[in-house]
């Protein structure tokens, strides 16, 4: 059948619009900013998916005004499977907690502002700032090793990916060894919610999620019997007054942390490097000048956001720029077009290091839900590329390398970084 044209010429701007979203389109994947964000903030700023039934925010200002209401704009819903589990499902995932109870990302206050002000109590500005020695010894190993090795390398998977995951690892309280089950263990999780899985592959899902947390539950029960120095046991004496964080939602906290804190930096660090190493001559500056790698930092979190967007969903019917929305709908939330918005950011496509408005991008969000680990993000950025530079002073992109991108609904992560020492 043939779809029935609408009858008002806005809306119907708005369902073309929303049909330019496409996420895992290769076009789309290698430049959203091209093929959907100029299109939206020029004609439709709250565009509508019928694929994805949710209405597209794209707008800085509008961003702003989703980010600044939660009790309107919710979060709680973020972690819902959008088709209820089946009872069989259910019941595996019951061998542990499920739901486990919610956490930072999915929640809304005053339960999200007790978790926020609990977790910060552990994760703290002086915890983030004593780890730079660490970062700076993992990094330097790292780099030194390929400085050793073969002189084609592969960023993404020689340097991004490793840096974040022995930080966060550290950070933790986790053996490094034990990391890359945790993140098989993490898979499973979102395997649960991939339509494409079939119902053997979640139910063996569910178990690893199950054992996942098994696995904290312990880790917890140890650093209870004698406190180390890291996170978890920083979580076990975190108080406000009375109230204290229970061994599940820690366990909520430690399973969000892992997927918040790691492949969002190495995705970062992976962009940074196309934009650095594409001009030798700013690779060489930033060596010596730690303002110009910031600014770069910060201008490729604007154009290349690890986390591009994120759900929310009305609490009751609104309006957003005179679109009228339903109570109980998808609202995507797009940092990423945000960033790419005129009115803030004027000549939005240009890699720009001298923006005045630079520090207005939302990379890291905004608001109450807005990163908390973004000035561990920013540190092990920092460290992570002064690292690989005094390494590797000569080091530049492959013949031929251009930027690619991961198929993904939310994130920005690049597929490979492809380079050459010497
Ligand atoms: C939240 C981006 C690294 C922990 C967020 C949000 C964004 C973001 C956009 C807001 C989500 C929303 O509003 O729904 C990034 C980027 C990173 C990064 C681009 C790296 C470049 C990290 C790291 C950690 C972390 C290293 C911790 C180790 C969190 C947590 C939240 C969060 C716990 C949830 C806060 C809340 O809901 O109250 N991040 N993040 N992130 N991030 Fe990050």
């Amino acid at each position: 059948a043939r779809p029935t044209p609408s009858p008002d010429p806005a809306e119907a701007e708005r369902l073309a619009v929303g049909g330019l979203f496409q996420p895992f389109s290769p076009v789309y994947q290698e430049d959203p900013a091209r093929s959907f964000y100029v299109e939206a903030h020029a004609r439709a700023p709250v565009a509508y998916s019928p694929q994805f039934f949710a209405y597209l925010v794209t707008s800085h200002a509008d961003v702003m005004h989703v980010l600044r209401d939660p009790a309107l704009f919710s979060s709680a819903r973020l972690l819902e499977p959008v088709v209820p589990f089946a009872p069989e499902l259910l019941a595996r995932l019951q061998k542990g907690t499920f739901p486990l109870p919610p956490g930072l990302f999915n929640n809304d206050p005053p339960s999200h502002t007790r978790a926020r002000l609990l977790f910060s109590k552990a994760f703290t500005p002086t915890r983030v700032a004593a780890m730079e020695p660490q970062i700076r010894r993992f990094a330097s190993e790292l780099a030194a090793e390929l400085a050793a090795g073969p002189p084609e390398l592969e960023l993404m998977r020689d340097f991004t990916f490793k840096l974040p995951m022995k930080v966060i690892a550290a950070l933790v309280g986790v053996p490094y060894e034990d990391m890359p089950q945790l993140k098989a263990w993490q898979d499973d999780w979102f395997r649960l919610y991939d339509p494409t899985v079939d119902e053997a592959g979640k139910l063996a899902a569910a178990d690893g999620f199950v054992a996942y947390q098994r696995y904290y539950a312990e880790l917890i029960g140890k650093r209870r019997a004698q406190p180390a120095d890291d996170l978890i046991s920083a979580l076990l004496r975190a108080r406000e007054g009375e109230d204290s964080l229970t061994t599940e939602e820690m366990i909520s906290h430690l399973v969000v942390l892992l997927f918040a804190g790691y492949e969002t930096s190495a995705s970062l660090m992976g962009s940074l490097l196309f934009a650095l190493l594409g001009e030798p001559e700013l690779w060489r500056r930033v060596g010596e000048d730690a303002a110009l790698l910031q600014a770069a930092t910060e201008e490729t979190l604007r154009m290349h956001a690890s986390v591009q967007m994120e759900p929310r969903h009305t609490t009751r019917a609104t309006s957003i720029s005179g679109v009228e929305i339903p109570a109980g709908a998808t609202v995507m939330t797009f940092f990423g077009a945000a960033n790419y918005d005129a009115h803030v950011f004027p000549d939005p496509l240009r890699f720009d290091l001298n923006r005045p408005n630079g520090a207005r991008h939302l990379g890291f969000g905004w608001g109450i839900h807005s990163c908390l680990g973004a000035s561990l993000a920013r540190l092990e950025v920092r460290v992570g590329m002064q690292a690989l530079r005094a390494a590797l002073p000569d080091l530049r992109l492959a013949e031929g390398a251009r930027r690619s991108y991961l198929p993904s609904l939310f994130f920005r992560t690049p597929a490979a970084v492809p380079a050459v020492r010497g």
